[in-house]
């Protein structure tokens, strides 16, 4: 599976098999996180046969049967959720181009139960259960292509490369599926996206910079988040 199959069949999973990662699958995890980890300036860690850190009671989204995880430690710091959102849904794509499903945690998780490093001046985020899920997840709603995208200063076509994109960041998991996002098309290499308010859209924006980024494949577009 490439990383387009990966995001057109990922779905966020909340059920978990026992079955554990095999040992070849986790070697190229830990590979792909040292890497992201060099890349973005972050600090993922994965877990493996850690069950506790999904136990207890949630108002919004239990999560069952969890037994491996990522902590997304990052730098504290304005336009830290950001990148971890792009590198964290980097990992998540990765992941299921090798079978595994996953879902981004903000608040389903307990906190005192959770390992993790966090070295001075950076901060616990979120988590990222992942596994084999016991369902595949479910098709959500979606907003529509006008409703994320502001064109009324555009007056060429509209380039494939931007409704791929676009239609990529639908795609997107967003908490609580809000989509709260926008993207304006400002030349032929250059898009604005611009963050709607509400609970982890920051998280939220960098998921979408990356989905739009490799939507738009193999066209080169500069995401600059406002
Ligand atoms: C930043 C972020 C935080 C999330 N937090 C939770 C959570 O705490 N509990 C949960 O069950 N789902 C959580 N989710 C998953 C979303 O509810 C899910 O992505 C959304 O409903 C869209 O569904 P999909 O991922 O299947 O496309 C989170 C997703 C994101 C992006």
């Amino acid at each position: 599976m490439d990383i387009f199959e990966g995001i057109e069949k990922r779905r966020s999973v909340r059920v978990y098999r026992n079955t554990p990662i095999e040992e070849e699958k986790k070697k190229q995890i830990d590979e792909f996180i040292n890497s992201v980890n060099q890349e973005s300036g972050q600090h993922f860690q994965v877990f493996y046969d850690e069950p506790t850190a999904f136990t207890g009671m949630f108002a919004y989204g239990r999560l069952i049967n969890v037994k491996n995880y990522i902590v997304v430690v990052g730098k504290k710091g304005k336009g830290q959720e950001e990148i971890c959102g792009y590198y964290g849904e980097k990992i998540v794509i990765f992941l299921q181009t090798l079978g595994i499903n996953t879902c981004w945690a903000g608040i389903s998780y307990k906190k005192s139960n959770v390992k993790a490093i966090i070295q001075k001046g950076k901060k616990l985020y979120l988590l990222i259960a992942m596994g084999y899920g016991k369902h595949l997840g479910n098709k959500r709603k979606s907003k529509a292509f006008e409703e994320v995208t502001n064109l009324k200063d555009w007056k060429k076509p509209i380039p494939d490369w931007f409704k791929r994109g676009i239609e990529y960041s639908l795609l997107a998991p967003t908490a609580i599926n809000q989509q709260k996002f926008c993207f304006k098309l400002i030349n032929d290499s250059t898009v604005e996206l611009k963050k709607g308010v509400g609970f982890y859209t920051k998280t939220d924006i960098g998921i979408v910079k990356y989905h739009f980024e490799v939507g738009a494949l193999p066209h080169k577009v500069n995401v600059i988040i406002k």
